[in-house]
C-alpha cells in the first residue's frame, strides 16, 4: 500500500478541482462512510501488528492532509469571489495612477464668465433673472403694448396656467431685456448692470437660429450719462472679448421699443462679412416711468448683446445648435 503515491494524487486531484460540486464529490469518495480512508483502514487487518501501527499512522496524516487541502481549496475560492486574490495577484502601490479623465468647464460657460469679469471691470455688477417672465415684465414695461408688431416677431411658449389661479399670463422670456424692470423696481439707481441667461423663442431651427440661446443685458442709469458713453463700452467690451486686431464694429441705426435712439452693432474680421452681435440704445423714457423713475431728472443706457453669436464669431463655430448639443467631439475642442 503506497500511501506517498495516494497523497500526492489526491492532493493534485484538489488542486485541480475547480469548483465547489467537485470538491463534494471528492469528499465523499474519499472522506465519506463509504469513503477510500475507510476502506484503506478496514485493509490494515491484512498487515502484520508492526506494519499496521506504521501504515494506520500514514493513512491519519493522509487524512488530516485532505481534510486540511479541502479546506483550504473552500476559502481560498470563497476569497477569490471576494477579489481577495493576493496569493496570485498583487499591488504595486508605487506605480503611477492612470489619470482619470477629467472634464472642463463649457465653452458658453467659461465665456459668460470672461464676458461678466471685463463688465466687472467696467463698474458693472453680475445679477440674474428668472426664465419664466409675467407679459408684463416681458413686453408691456419695456414699451411693447399688446398691439404692438414687435410681439409677433418675437413670439414664445406661453405656460399654461391653472385657471383657479389669477395671475399675469406667464411665458418663457424672449429677451434678457425683463431684468432691467426688475432691477429698476428694486434698486435705486443709479445702477450698472448686467445680466446673462437663457432666452426663448418660437422660431425655425437652423445654422444661425435656434429656440433657446444667450443673451447679456447691460444696463445703467444714471443723472448724465449718454450715448457716447454707450459707444464707448460697447466699443471697450468687444475689444477685450475678442483680443483681434482685425475686428471691426459697425453702428447703424435701429429700433427697439425700449430704447431712443436705437442702435443695432454689427461685427466683422474682413470688412466683408457683418454678424449682427448686439442692439442698444438709451432707455425709453416710457420705461422708466414704468419703473418709477422720472426721466427728467434719470436718463440710461441699455443692450443686449447675443453670447451665442459673439461666441460663433470668436471660435468661428458654423453652427449654433453644436453649443446646445451635447456632443463631446465639438466640446472637447475647447
Ligand atoms: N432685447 C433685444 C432683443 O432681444 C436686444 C436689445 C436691443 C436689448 C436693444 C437692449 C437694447 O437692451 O437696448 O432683440
Amino acid at each position: 500500500m503506497d500511501i506517498r503515491k495516494l497523497e500526492k494524487q489526491t492532493l493534485e486531484q484538489i488542486e485541480k478541482t475547480s469548483d465547489e460540486n467537485g470538491l463534494r464529490i471528492f469528499e465523499k469518495q474519499w472522506l465519506g462512510p463509504k469513503g477510500k480512508i475507510r476502506e484503506l483502514f478496514r485493509e490494515l487487518k491484512n498487515f502484520e501488528p508492526e506494519e499496521r501501527k506504521k501504515i494506520g499512522g500514514e493513512i491519519n496524516l493522509l487524512k488530516k492532509e485532505l481534510t486540511a487541502a479541502l479546506e483550504k481549496k473552500r476559502t481560498g475560492a470563497e476569497k477569490e469571489k471576494q477579489g481577495f486574490v493576493l496569493e496570485k495577484e498583487w499591488l504595486d502601490a508605487t506605480r503611477p495612477v492612470k489619470p482619470a479623465e477629467i472634464g472642463h468647464i463649457h465653452l458658453l460657460t467659461s465665456a459668460l464668465k470672461d464676458i461678466a469679469l471685463i463688465f466687472k471691470n467696467l463698474g458693472f455688477d453680475s445679477v440674474s433673472g428668472p426664465d419664466i417672465e409675467t407679459e408684463w415684465n416681458n413686453f408691456d414695461a419695456l414699451n411693447i403694448p399688446a398691439y404692438h408688431p414687435a410681439r409677433e416677431t418675437a413670439d414664445t411658449f406661453w405656460l399654461n396656467q391653472m385657471s383657479n389661479v389669477k395671475s399675469q399670463k406667464l411665458l418663457l422670456r424672449t429677451h434678457t431685456s425683463p431684468s432691467q424692470i426688475r432691477h429698476l423696481l428694486s434698486h435705486k439707481p443709479p445702477c450698472r448692470i448686467v445680466s446673462p441667461g437663457k432666452v426663448y423663442r418660437f422660431e425655425a431651427i437652423d445654422a444661425s437660429h435656434n429656440i433657446e440661446f444667450w443673451q447679456l443685458e447691460g444696463l445703467a442709469v444714471d443723472k448724465n450719462i449718454n450715448f457716447a458713453n454707450l459707444l464707448d463700452i460697447l466699443r471697450t467690451f468687444l475689444k477685450e472679448f475678442f483680443k483681434e486686431k482685425n475686428l471691426k464694429i459697425r453702428i447703424r441705426p435701429s429700433y427697439y421699443p425700449f430704447v431712443e435712439p436705437g442702435i443695432d452693432i454689427d461685427l466683422s474680421f474682413d470688412g466683408k462679412k457683418w454678424i449682427e452681435a448686439a442692439g442698444a440704445g438709451m432707455v425709453h423714457p416710457n420705461v422708466l416711468k414704468n419703473t418709477k423713475l422720472n426721466p427728467e431728472g434719470w436718463q440710461g443706457i441699455a443692450f443686449g448683446i447675443g453670447v451665442d453669436r459673439l461666441i460663433m464669431l470668436k471660435h468661428k463655430i458654423p453652427d449654433i445648435r453644436l453649443l446646445h448639443s451635447a456632443d463631446l467631439r465639438f466640446l472637447k475642442q475647447f
